[in-house]
């Protein structure tokens, strides 16, 4: 497997953000005019996926939200429970570079996102996320989200599922593909076996 690309941290003022062009107008003028602003007011956090020299690749953000009990679909609603709504992880925004697109890196960062929803101390039962089009909903569907029966573009994924698959190969090597540095600096997320359980294939976490 050859050395992944990307490495994934929160977003600092350092970072260039002037560049980042994806499909999305909206997206990008999100990263580039707002984003700062509203992580200073604590709206949300913003992670984003780095190539070696520092250009941002993809980003995402992350912040508190809840769902009502009564918009899940009524099969997973009577297993919670009887609480107005349970707490959950709303990913806002995500979007690749198109430089960057097809290369794993979209899925690459939803398992990032899932895997710091799912190992947060502050529980949450599933991770939300609000898709900006029709193509953006079978993006979502593709990696198992599940949509509200009376909201489309609102997907969620539980987190209990998430603990599942991290024992399983495609959900790792998304995860991997984040990993180009063994040491990153303190405030990336480094992903090695410790993080992970132990039956995992080694050749998915190491490059
Ligand atoms: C959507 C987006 C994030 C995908 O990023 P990407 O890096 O190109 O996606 P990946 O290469 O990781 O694709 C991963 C998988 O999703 C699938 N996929 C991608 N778009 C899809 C779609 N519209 N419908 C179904 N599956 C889709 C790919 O076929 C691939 O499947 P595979 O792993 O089984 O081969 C990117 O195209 C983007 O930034 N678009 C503009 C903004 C946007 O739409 N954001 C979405 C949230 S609002």
């Amino acid at each position: 497997m050859s050395k992944s690309p990307f490495r994934v941290r929160l977003l600092d003022k350092d970072l260039d953000r002037s560049d980042f062009a994806s499909n999305s107008e909206v997206l990008n003028r999100y990263l580039t005019q707002q984003v700062s602003q509203d992580v200073r007011r604590r709206i949300t956090a913003c992670f984003v996926a780095l190539t070696p020299n520092n250009r941002i690749a993809g980003y995402y953000t992350l912040a508190s939200t809840s769902l009502l009990l009564g918009d899940l679909p009524v099969s997973i609603s009577k297993k919670l429970p009887r609480y107005p709504s349970v707490p959950a992880v709303r990913m806002g925004r995500l979007a690749v570079d198109k430089d960057f697109e097809g290369q794993g890196l979209g899925s690459a960062l939803l398992a990032d996102a899932l895997y710091r929803a799912s190992n947060s101390e502050i529980a949450a039962y599933a991770l939300v996320v609000d898709a900006k089009d029709i193509a953006a909903v079978g993006f979502y569907r593709h990696h198992g989200f599940i949509a509200l029966p009376d909201s489309a573009r609102t997907l969620f994924l539980p987190l209990q599922t998430v603990a599942k698959l991290v024992t399983q190969a495609d959900f790792l090597r998304a995860v991997a593909a984040t990993n180009w540095e063994e040491e990153a600096s303190a405030e990336a997320r480094v992903w090695d076996e410790a993080d992970l359980s132990s039956s995992l294939d080694p050749w998915a976490l190491k490059p």
